[in-house]
């Protein structure tokens, strides 16, 4: 097969799926658990952010992991809104991903609830 839409999906690299492994079968658990185990997970996160912030050249702060393409999405429209609050307009278009889409119809219909109530 030639799959020809990877910007809808892809394969996980090998060498990411051999480094992941223990994290998805005998070491899997909650991160923020208080106990050990969970801040033993805590340091595998942090250094994977370190890791990752080394290699785009960002601050280990600035690196969040997400669960998938929509949360991400609406949390950087979500952060952008945050840091303009006097800035009132969002432009898309309507080839944008729905996940995109839906958000910015929610903040629309929001903000008209919002001026109706005063
Ligand atoms: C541009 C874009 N945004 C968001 C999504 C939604 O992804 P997810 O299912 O990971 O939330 C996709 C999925 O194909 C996408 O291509």
């Amino acid at each position: 097969m030639i799959y020809l839409d990877h910007n809808a999906t892809t394969p996980v690299l090998p060498e990411v799926l051999q480094a992941m492994m223990p994290y998805l079968t005998t070491e899997w658990g909650n991160p923020s658990s208080a106990y050990k185990f969970g801040a033993k997970l805590k340091s595998v996160i942090e250094t994977a952010r370190a890791q990752v912030a080394e290699l785009i050249g960002a601050q280990p702060r600035e690196v969040i992991f997400t669960s998938c393409a929509t949360e991400s999405n609406n949390a950087a429209i979500h952060a952008a809104r945050k840091a303009n609050p006097n800035k009132r307009h969002i432009v898309t278009s309507a080839v944008e991903h729905s996940s995109v889409l839906n958000y910015c119809m929610a903040l629309a219909v929001q903000q008209t609830v919002d001026a109706l109530r005063g």
